[in-house]
């Protein structure tokens, strides 16, 4: 993760649930002041992390610091990191006054000092006027910006969020997730985010922590983690890509040299531990091939081959194709279609887009 000043420390945890390891060994820095989403299927141990962080959980083994000191052993209501379920977590018998405040009634201000605060809030979130309705009365993204204020209020730079727009519908989803990026950057707060929506995560991150089965697999920026995954399961898990098997062969100057069957892919990829004979993969993502209409005569050298279109589905922005090319078969998005291609095609591989996948996992 990037050089900045880390406001979560995440040291070597372990938790496990019987014999299960929910959390194995993850070490994790939380930048003070970013949106940071943990990404990855369901059961693979994200809800459990945000416990362990928000203390309802402890770990068996390992550190957790926030702002370089070891809270493992203080309680969740003395940590200032709230926790936000799903849906905001908004208590519906309440109104929206009701329901900002509620924080600070149970820290027990004076009447007067809690109105100063909640007008405050109400104001920084555009919320004046509404503060009798009820949460059923609003919009999602209204509910969510009376979220955000009653977990602000007093005074959080933390807020911790599971899943929270998995209640929504698509659309809704992408309207509230837009405003929530923008809350979080207006206040500055430290956003750690659950979601298994590559989409989410990728709209919305600064960093995304891949995991799978109670580990991290990879963290990153979402350009990285889209683009340079590591692994075929991180490639995999946020997008669409191609993958072919491989062995390096040798190196060409920059570039590390990659059979995959009869052909040979050069890949220009600096900080590899590569050495001839290792097995690799090769990726390519679909909107990193073109495919154009062929005439019948052969095209094919280097990077294009003649090929023929065994599928097509039509996505609206896109035409996404299934093309036969002999010893590889290649998914190929057009994203500026003039037309539905059938039949013979030549596709041309962008070579600076074909990224080498070394891990495992
Ligand atoms: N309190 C618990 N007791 C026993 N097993 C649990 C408990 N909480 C979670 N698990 C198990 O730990 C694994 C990770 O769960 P969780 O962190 O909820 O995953 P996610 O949020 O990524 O879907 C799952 O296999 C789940 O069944
Ligand atoms: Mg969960």
């Amino acid at each position: 993760m990037s050089a900045a000043e880390s406001i979560i420390k995440i040291e070597n945890v372990t938790k496990t649930f019987g014999k299960y390891k929910a959390i194995n060994d993850i070490s994790l820095d939380i930048p003070k002041g970013s949106f940071t989403t943990l990404l990855g299927p369901s059961g693979c141990g994200k809800t459990t992390l945000m416990r362990l962080i928000a203390g309802f959980h402890d770990p068996d083994e390992g550190g957790i610091f926030i702002n370089g000191a070891r809270i493992n052993n203080i309680p969740a209501y003395k940590r200032k990191t709230p926790l936000v379920f799903q849906e905001y977590a908004l208590f519906p018998h309440m109104t929206v006054y009701e329901n900002i405040s509620y924080g600070l009634k149970l820290l027990k201000l004076p009447k007067s000092e809690i109105k100063e605060k909640v007008n405050e809030m109400l104001e920084m979130f555009g919320l004046q006027g509404m503060e009798n309705r009820f949460p059923k009365e609003m919009s999602g993204g209204q509910q969510q910006r009376v979220a955000f204020a009653r977990a602000l209020i007093t005074g959080q730079d933390i807020l911790l969020m599971d899943e929270p727009l998995s209640n929504l519908d698509a659309k809704m989803r992408v309207e509230v997730r837009n405003e929530l990026r923008e809350l979080q950057q207006r206040t500055g707060v430290t956003a750690i985010f659950v979601t298994h929506d590559q989409d989410e995560a990728l709209s919305l991150s600064d960093y995304i922590a891949v995991f799978n089965k109670g580990v991290i697999c990879q963290v990153g920026t979402p350009w990285d983690i889209y683009f340079k995954p590591e692994s075929k399961f991180v490639a995999d898990f946020v997008g669409v890509a191609n993958f072919i098997d491989g062995e390096v062969v040798g190196f060409s100057g920059e570039d590390i040299v990659v059979k995959c069957s009869d052909h040979v892919f050069e890949v220009n990829q600096t900080g590899h531990a590569v050495k001839a004979g290792d097995p690799v993969t090769i990726m390519v993502r679909p909107e990193c091939i073109s495919v154009m209409p062929n005439a019948g005569e052969d095209k094919s050298e280097g990077y294009c081959w003649n090929g023929y279109i065994q599928k097509s589905s039509f996505l609206g922005r896109m035409i996404r194709y299934w093309v036969d090319c002999g010893p590889f078969q290649w998914i190929v998005d057009d994203s500026s279609p003039s037309q539905v291609l059938k039949g013979l095609v030549n596709i041309q591989l962008d070579k600076s887009r074909i990224h080498l996948l070394t891990k495992d996992r």
